[in-house]
């Protein structure tokens, strides 16, 4: 389905369905500016549903007849924060949903740049649907008038990073009998036409020394591959973002039980947001070098499957002791980790990954974990989250844990060893990771909670959410806008 147009205009057009926004006031919500329907009483509606104006709130009310709009829907945007305009926009996507053109009225809301771009995210994201019904049935708004506002450029920016949201949210609802390890790398290719794309298939990388996205890949008949994709847009600066890409995860032979492996088409959805992204920073010609690497495995039981046991040799040469083949996420990231750190000098590294079932069990379904290693860039990243609406929470990297993943034969094992159990499952993962980046600045985003939802819920929609997108976006166009010297501030500091 088409996401909606959105244009601007100076002056309300025609439209079946008007909006216009109310604020929490004294006793009830307030009309932001007149409302231009003749014949509706406004103040009246208020009451009667008792409306408080708070963010997303809908009343909705037939229009007059004649030449007026067939529906006025007076939407709550609260503060009128980005936040809110937000979840106005996404409320007014749904509820209009089956009109095919809907106009909001802004001229009495002073809406900027980041107000505007919240709104239009609101409005898309929402709309956002993917079906493989034969005849699917959801309808969406064709367009979109936002009335008052002249910021052309915020509206552009807000649709390409939709677009590319969008973008990342169809690879992660894509089921896993058409998604594999191969088709993600083709679906790469087709997102970043324009870029140079490198496949490495299974064969280039046991030669190459990637035994951990070997060792993953080796139980399914659809081998692995690893997606390595580069944005240049000049500038001194070069970024490395690694996704976690596992198309399907059994588990491998530590099998999940059937509840935990239902949504493990999903495992990709680190891969998706770090390839949607390139795709926006491209489309935005941010001055800055961004390297994208994909780690695409199906981790699957049969005859081939690594056992719980084996020890693998990860790129660069540390040796890692497999004792949970469902731990099978850090092994790929870790390959695509050293690489990026002995081979593409990055300045700076940050890998997203639906890595561990314990990071939603902390923060919930909203929020991504963030581990870092450098204290400036966490607060980049915290910044960049306020800013894009994709909710992050800092994790401590804890020492004291780091023996946990000590292993008597290997220089690692991959999971935390009992004395732990899985508490802190997250925390060791992150730690595991670490030992790959070469002590660069780094940052870890576990998105096991966000990457998909449960449900259509403000701008989010049921499966994948894209997460990630927005807020890798919104962090490289604010690193772009800074000096150079500035990315050399970075340092390792936890
Ligand atoms: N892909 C899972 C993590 C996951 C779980 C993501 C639930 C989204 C929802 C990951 O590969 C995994 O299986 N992790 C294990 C690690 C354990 C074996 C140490 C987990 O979290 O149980
Ligand atoms: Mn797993
Ligand atoms: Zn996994």
């Amino acid at each position: 389905m088409p996401l909606p147009a959105v244009r601007l205009a100076a002056d309300l057009p025609a439209a079946p369905v008007v909006a216009v926004p109310t604020r929490p006031g004294e006793g009830g919500a307030q009309l932001c500016g007149a409302l231009a329907v003749e014949g509706l009483d406004a103040a009246r509606l208020v009451s009667a549903e008792s409306a408080k104006g708070e963010p997303g709130e809908l009343v909705a009310a037939p229009g007059p007849g004649g030449a007026a709009p067939e529906r006025v829907l007076l939407v709550g945007v609260g503060s009128a924060s980005p936040a809110d305009l937000r979840k106005a926009g996404a409320a007014l996507a749904r509820r209009a949903k089956d009109a095919d053109s809907l106009a909001i009225d802004l001229r009495s809301l002073e809406v900027d740049g980041s107000g505007l771009r919240a709104l239009a995210e609101g409005l898309l994201l929402a709309s956002y649907s993917y079906s493989l019904k034969r005849e699917p049935k959801e309808r969406a708004l064709s367009t979109v008038t936002l009335v008052g506002p002249t910021l052309q450029a915020d509206l552009d920016t807000a649709i390409c990073v939709v677009r590319a949201t969008a973008a990342a949210r169809d690879l992660v609802n894509t089921p896993s009998l058409r998604k594999t390890p191969d088709w993600l790398a083709e679906a790469a290719r087709a997102l970043l036409t324009g870029l140079s794309v490198t496949v490495r298939d299974e064969k280039e990388l046991a030669r190459r020394g990637f035994g951990g996205i070997v060792a993953v890949g080796q139980g399914s008949t659809r081998p692995p591959r690893l997606i390595e994709a580069v944005y240049d847009g000049g500038g001194s600066r070069h970024v490395v973002l690694v996704g976690k890409g596992i198309t399907f995860d059994t588990g491998g032979l530590s099998l999940k039980p059937t509840e935990g492996m239902l949504a493990m088409k999903t495992d990709m959805g680190g891969a998706a947001a770090v390839l949607a992204t390139l795709r926006a920073v491209a489309d935005l010609a941010l001055p800055l070098k961004v390297t994208v690497l994909a780690a695409a495995a199906e981790n699957m039981p049969s005859g081939t499957a690594q056992r719980p046991g084996d020890v693998l040799t990860q790129y660069g040469g540390r040796t890692v002791e497999v004792l949970n083949t469902d731990a099978e996420g850090r092994l790929v990231l870790a390959d695509a980790l050293a690489y990026a750190d002995r081979e593409l000098a990055p300045d700076v590294l940050v890998n997203v990954a639906t890595l561990t079932g314990a990071m939603p069990v902390a923060l919930g379904r909203r929020y991504a974990g963030m581990f870092a290693s450098s204290d400036e860039l966490a607060r980049q990243l915290e910044r960049a989250s306020a800013a894009s609406g994709e909710p992050l929470w800092r994790m401590p990297l804890v020492e004291d844990y780091r023996a946990a993943l000590d292993s008597p034969i290997a220089d690692l094992r991959n999971i935390g060893a009992p004395r732990l159990k899985l508490q802190g499952g997250s925390i060791t993962a992150a730690l595991f990771l670490r030992e790959f980046t070469g002590g660069r600045p780094w940052a870890h985003l576990d998105i096991a909670g966000p990457a998909r939802s449960g449900a259509d819920e403000d701008e989010l929609t049921k499966g994948g959410t894209g997460y990630g997108v927005r807020l890798l976006t919104a962090w490289l166009t604010a690193l772009a806008a800074e000096p150079a010297a500035h990315t050399s501030r970075l340092r390792r500091s936890a």
